[in-house]
């Protein structure tokens, strides 16, 4: 057994999580370059916890600028063992409408100006991204959002776009209909594919804010209409993450899954190379 340290990763809209015990904004210095802010790290029902504004307080960090290398490995740095993401999302369907919440599995990765790997020169390694998110973690995040009375959807497929301008209308309909995707966001990529090269546990927590451009009577996405769900979809995730503690505990085992293992197999570079 090891210890339990959580780290929730916030998007637009939640820039601090509540009652934070002993909290303190830490910064961390990685090989990476700085992460997106420093991290507030305290504990929470006795359980270390770890906050991280994916954007910075301030929101200063674009998708496609946030320093997602040096997030990841600051939060391992700090002895992070399970992260959750949180982010604003646009949905490609009916039923997944503003405000409900979606425990994302899958991920559909058209990003293309990020760097995307902690290895490469000199240390080559394909680590397996197949089932990219954990599914211990994910039934925390779902208990977690049922108990805090948010409507929430188990499973979905994440289409990740660099943007930062929002899909066309051709664009919107494809991953949809002819690409199956459920959201569509910016970050949750390369991010969840780091983690797995971390061998952290990943969990996608998916808050709808739109839908997208796709939807005959909902018009085009904007920031206005994003920004008005995103203060309430900003207080349920609070809510949400103030009950992981109990739910995940204070220690862990292996993960079932094998996501802290995810390197016993990958590195293909000799040691003496
Ligand atoms: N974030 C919130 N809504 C979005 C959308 N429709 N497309 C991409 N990112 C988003």
């Amino acid at each position: 057994m090891t210890e339990t340290r959580i780290a929730v990763i916030g998007g637009s809209g939640l820039y601090d999580i509540a009652g934070l015990q002993d909290a303190e904004w830490v910064t961390v210095e990685t090989p990476w370059g700085a992460p997106s802010d420093a991290i507030m790290s305290g504990t929470l029902d006795g359980v270390p916890m770890a906050f991280l504004p994916r954007h910075g307080r301030g929101h200063v960090h674009s998708p496609s600028s946030v320093p997602y290398r040096a997030n990841i490995d600051a939060l391992k740095r700090l002895g992070c063992t399970d992260v959750i993401s949180v982010s604003a999302c646009g949905s490609f369907r009916e039923e997944m409408a503003p405000g409900d919440f979606v425990i994302v599995d899958q991920f559909i990765d058209r990003t293309f100006a990020r760097e995307k790997s902690f290895f490469g020169e000199g240390c080559v390694a394909h680590v397996s991204v197949a089932h990219p998110t954990c599914p211990r973690l994910g039934d925390a995040c779902e208990t977690a959002a049922r108990a805090a009375d948010i409507k929430v959807h188990r499973g979905g497929t994440y289409l990740a776009m660099e943007g930062p301008q929002f899909s066309t209308l051709a664009e919107s309909k494809m991953y949809r209909e002819s690409w199956g995707a459920d959201v569509i966001g910016m970050t949750n990529m390369p991010e969840a594919k780091l983690a797995r090269e971390a061998e952290l546990c990943y969990a996608s927590v998916a808050m709808i804010t739109d839908y997208d451009s796709w939807h005959p009577d909902h018009g085009e996405v904007d920031v206005t209409k994003i920004i008005a769900t995103l203060m309430g979809n900003a207080d349920k995730a609070r809510t949400m993450v103030a009950r992981l503690p109990e739910l995940l505990g204070a220690t862990r085992a292996p993960c079932p899954h094998g996501c802290d293992r995810a390197l016993e197999y990958a590195i293909l570079t000799q040691p003496d190379a």
